[in-house]
């Protein structure tokens, strides 16, 4: 089948309390959409490699005019693509030039928390840095890292701070589907600013508690972006990098998508579309195929009703290798039958956004789950009122699968591997979870300003061992 909707409440879309900021054309040329260099290691063995990771201060051409002040990684705004191998140690050395403590989540890394995952209780203080060490085990996938000081990840990413990181490993290396970086697969960050006088950005201005939003779109850090088309099949590797925007993505035509992956990787099939809808943090990978396109067409990607990223058709290298029917395994074990039940209810709006009913306390120990134990969680959106608003619920510490929407199954799209699942108001979203690192990890909304806000608890995963561990948390008012 070839789905034509996005799944979602529709009542629910873009519901903000403060008012929805619509996207809007930004009336300057179009530009190449930035493809952002892969970063280079610093030295690399067979087994180890070693990374340095810099978050920098920086100006930017981003509009015609002014440049833009901005943060980024390795560059002035956003990051270079970092890629992972699975199967290797990897040694990355933190360095922090910006003129306030930030710190590095892995966002959708398996690894151990709360200090190598770099949620809040990892700060880098300014001119400081530090070397973490950790093998990545796990699928391929394309996650992503970013900024997470506590409260201010809306601040941090808002600045700019938020790159790529892939995940490669044999298995995708080896199917027939694009690869080649920046030419057939590519990545789009999609993110939205607010351009205000001598095109500087002004979080506090734009601030809102449901999210912060600006009426301009902006991919990979380019505003009107257009890509020149060389090859058939074009792999898109999509990450909602904004802090509040969902994106409704279709093409010109109502051109078939087909999705081979999400946030932990390839899906076990491909699933093709017209529409698709990404919430704050997810990532989906697809695959166009313009076969039916010729040199000097146009094709453009919408939001809605606004066009984000105008294709240009060109010569197309030949890839009629068919995208396989089975893409990957995605086994996930069940839970025992007598396991516990994990409860999390997402509730309020504006400053009144809590978890199980109360806000976010950087010392509190607000769940428990043993090392390698397979547990649900469920998952409950309480804003059932008036449309209600969705709440992207994501899980530090590692993949999750998804069971099950109020009892049903849940859409065709989410049956691999995923650490970040929208929640429709007045719904409960069932998941299964295993962690294979200890430590201590958060799990909260990623509209980034309601996890500032405090909808946001954390867990201990605990070992027969050490189960009383005591890790050395950062308190709030230290910042
Ligand atoms: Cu994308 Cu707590 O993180
Ligand atoms: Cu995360
Ligand atoms: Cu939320």
């Amino acid at each position: 089948p070839i789905y034509t909707d996005y799944f979602f409440n529709e009542s629910a879309y873009d519901y903000h309390d403060g008012g929805y900021v619509p996207l809007e054309k930004y009336d300057s040329p179009t530009m190449p959409l930035n493809i952002p260099a892969i970063l280079k290691p610093d030295k690399e063995t067979d087994t180890d490699v070693w990374l340095t990771v810099h978050a920098q201060p920086g100006e930017t051409q981003i509009v015609p005019g002014p440049k833009t002040k901005t943060w980024g990684y390795n560059q002035s705004l956003l990051g270079q693509t970092i890629v992972f191998k699975s199967g290797k140690t990897y040694h990355v050395t933190l360095k922090n030039s910006l003129p306030e403590l930030t710190t590095f989540h892995w966002h959708g890394l398996d690894v151990p928390g709360p200090f190598i995952d770099g949620g809040c209780h990892a700060p880098v203080y300014p001119e400081q840095d530090k070397e973490i060490t950790f093998k990545v085990d796990q699928p391929a996938a394309t996650t992503w890292l970013h900024a997470h000081p506590c409260p201010l990840t809306g601040w941090d990413v808002w600045h700019g701070l938020a790159a790529m990181a892939y995940v490669t490993d044999e298995h995708e290396e080896s199917l027939p589907i694009p690869h080649n970086y920046g030419v057939d697969d590519i990545p789009v960050v999609l993110q939205d600013r607010r351009f205000h006088e001598d095109n500087q950005w002004d979080y506090d201005a734009d601030y809102d508690p449901d999210g912060t939003a600006g009426p301009t779109a902006m991919l990979n850090g380019t505003v009107n972006p257009e890509f020149d088309v060389t090859t058939q099949k074009l792999r898109l590797r999509f990450l909602d990098g904004s802090n509040r925007r969902e994106w409704r993505l279709h093409l010109s035509d109502d051109l078939v998508m087909t999705q081979i992956a999400s946030d932990g990787g390839l899906l076990p099939e491909p699933v093709q579309m017209t529409k698709f809808m990404i919430t704050c943090a997810e990532r989906a990978e697809f695959i166009i195929d313009f076969k039916d396109y010729k040199p000097g067409d146009q094709v453009s990607l919408y939001s809605d009703e606004m066009p984000i990223l105008t294709f240009n058709i060109k010569d197309l290298a030949k890839n009629d290798r068919a995208i396989p029917e089975h893409l990957a395994d995605t086994p996930y074990a069940d839970p025992e039958p007598n396991a516990p039940v994990h409860q999390v209810v997402m509730s309020g709006t504006d400053e009144e956004v809590m978890l199980n009913g109360k806000k976010f306390g950087m010392m509190r120990i607000d769940d428990r789950q043993e090392l390698g134990k397979v547990e649900y969680w469920d998952i409950t959106n309480t804003n059932d009122c008036c449309g209600g608003m969705l709440h992207p619920y994501h899980m530090h510490g590692g993949s999750f699968q998804i069971v099950s929407r109020n009892g049903e199954a849940p859409y065709p799209n989410e049956l691999g591997y995923k650490d970040t699942v929208s929640v429709n108001p007045g719904e409960t979203v069932r998941i299964k979870m295993k962690f294979n690192y200890e430590g201590v990890f958060m799990y909260h909304c990623h509209i980034i300003e309601h996890e500032d806000g405090g909808m946001m608890a954390q867990m201990q995963v605990w070992t027969k061992e050490e189960p009383e561990k005591k890790y050395d948390l950062m308190a709030m008012d230290t910042l």
